[in-house]
């Protein structure tokens, strides 16, 4: 693994000129399927990401986190305890503690049905935690990815082990697809791990997400340290006005708020130029930007 420090937002070691080499970024306001199309199906399964495809979104969400014997699986929470059912040895307490042999153990629908029994399928109770290989065989070649490192302080090798699975599919290089969107773009909240992505993947589109509690003044304050290595932001919908698009745009930096599930809402970050969205609702939002003047 490359050695890490606490680079913070400031004092990061890439170059302005490494920048000027990447492809251009994703334009056009994207649609981002926020764990799927997740309104409507248990997140993190195949049911949600299938569903958010026919819905037409352009990148299906992920959220990764790594087993104790090193397996790439895609889940949120740092515990299994809200979403996974299943024996207790198995399914219960932090992700990070249990084998991928463990997880296969659980289903991570159930959940969904008791919370939404007026939407519920017996189908989504079978639905199983998904490897990241998993999700590649299945969807390669037919979506882009949108792929989280969660918490990568607490899973040392989880970005060599993503820049691995995601060479081997060919899915680095410029458009996999032909089109003029990537077809991966990685996310985290820590810097020292898109850091490291970059270091790794010198062409890949990263996006710095940002906590809900940090202000657009404070976001703005790490605009330059953030365009040192990073493609775009990732800012909490509420922290999202004309300075911040502005001084993104000016940067050089896509901004991609989350999690915007209202109409409403949509319309007002379209119309600040916001270049895309995550959204638990594909659906409303590819129709708020078929409505919107281009
Ligand atoms: O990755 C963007 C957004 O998903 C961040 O919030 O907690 O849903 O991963 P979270
Ligand atoms: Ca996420």
């Amino acid at each position: 693994m490359i050695s890490r420090t606490a680079v913070g937002f400031v004092g990061l070691a890439i170059s302005a000129t490494t920048l000027g080499e990447l492809p251009l970024p994703a334009q056009r306001p994207i649609v981002i399927a926020h764990r799927g199309a997740s309104a409507y199906a248990p997140e993190h399964t195949f049911a949600s990401w299938d569903l958010a495809l026919e819905m037409g979104a352009d990148y299906l969400e992920h959220d990764l986190q790594m087993t104790a014997d090193g397996e790439l699986v895609l889940l949120h929470d740092d515990t299994l305890d809200r979403t996974a059912r299943g024996p207790a040895e198995d399914c219960t307490g932090t992700v990070n503690t249990k084998t991928a042999e463990q997880l296969r153990h659980c289903e991570v629908g159930s959940w969904f049905n008791d919370a939404h029994p007026e939407i519920a399928n017996e189908g989504f109770a079978t639905q199983r935690i998904p490897t990241l290989r998993g999700v590649l065989e299945r969807y390669a070649g037919r979506a882009r990815f949108y792929i989280e490192t969660k918490k990568p302080a607490e899973a040392p090798g989880m970005e060599e082990a993503l820049v691995t699975l995601l060479e081997e599919f060919e899915l680095l290089g410029p458009s996999a697809s032909g089109d003029e969107l990537p077809t991966v773009i990685l996310q985290s909240f820590s810097p020292e791990s898109l850091v490291e992505l970059r270091a790794r993947a010198p062409h890949a589109t990263l996006i710095q997400l940002t906590p809900r509690r940090m202000t657009s003044w404070g976001i703005r304050r790490r605009m330059a340290a953030i365009a040192g290595y990073a493609n775009g932001i990732g800012p909490h919908q509420q922290r999202v006005g004309p300075a911040l698009v502005g001084a993104a745009h000016a940067a050089g930096l896509l901004v991609h708020p989350y999690t915007v599930n209202d109409a409403p809402k949509m319309r007002r970050l379209l119309a600040l130029g916001v270049d895309g969205m995550f959204s638990d609702r594909a659906d409303v939002l590819r129709a708020v930007i078929a409505d919107t003047p281009g």
